[in-house]
């Protein structure tokens, strides 16, 4: 399915970084080490490479890799792109300063509960996890996302999610995206930056 939807020439949800990535990425330590999940065609791993992060991404579809692959030789960056089922990842196998997901809320929650489980355990102590998606009210505006409310994120969730992290920033709100055809349009967010102990 998500093959599909990124078999065209365009860019789903366009070449730049998500607003979210662009306003918190200060917070990264310099050339830090950050994995991206469920990255997509590219873009906000090729945007961080472009500040000067090393970056690993994870996407599980061929066609997105590819173009993310594009992309990366087009801005003139490396980026360590893995063709990968999240559901197979070797969360243990490194330890990042930063994890991002954004708009990973593709599944039902038991599947996005291992996978928070796992993002949380690939940060090193006093790592940062960058995530950024829809609120359930989102369903019905018709800018993207999927149908389910019930995949979507609340506060009070994430606060019970990341229950032993140190919460940075945890927001609700509607705001304007503009990003390629699948996500353009007012759109109720939600973004955390929370930070691992240690
Ligand atoms: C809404 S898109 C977001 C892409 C990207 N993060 C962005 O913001 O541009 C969700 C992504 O999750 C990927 N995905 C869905 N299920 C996956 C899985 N089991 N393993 C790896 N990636 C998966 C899709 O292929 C798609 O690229």
């Amino acid at each position: 399915m998500w093959n599909d939807r990124f078999a065209g020439e365009d860019y789903l949800y366009g070449t730049d970084p998500a607003g979210f990535l662009v306003r918190e990425a200060a917070r990264l330590p310099v050339g830090a080490h950050v994995l991206s999940v469920a990255e997509g065609e590219g873009r906000n791993a090729v945007w961080l490479a472009t500040q000067g992060h090393t970056v690993t991404a994870v996407e599980g579809a061929p066609n997105a890799v590819q173009k993310a692959r594009r992309l990366a030789d087009a801005r003139g960056v490396q980026v360590d792109f893995h063709l990968a089922d999240l559901d197979e990842w070797d969360w243990d196998a490194h330890s990042y300063d930063a994890v991002i997901g954004i708009f990973i809320q593709f599944a039902p929650r038991p599947f996005q509960d291992r996978l928070m489980a796992g993002m949380k355990r690939a940060l090193r102590p006093g790592g940062l996890i960058l995530l950024h998606g829809f609120a359930p009210r989102q369903v019905g505006y018709g800018t993207g996302g999927p149908p389910h409310a019930d995949q979507m994120y609340t506060a009070d969730l994430l606060r019970d999610r990341f229950a032993d992290f140190e919460i940075v920033q945890l927001r609700d709100y509607d705001g304007q995206i503009a990003e390629g055809r699948g996500h353009t349009g007012r759109a109720a967010l939600v973004d955390l930056v929370a930070r691992r102990p240690g």
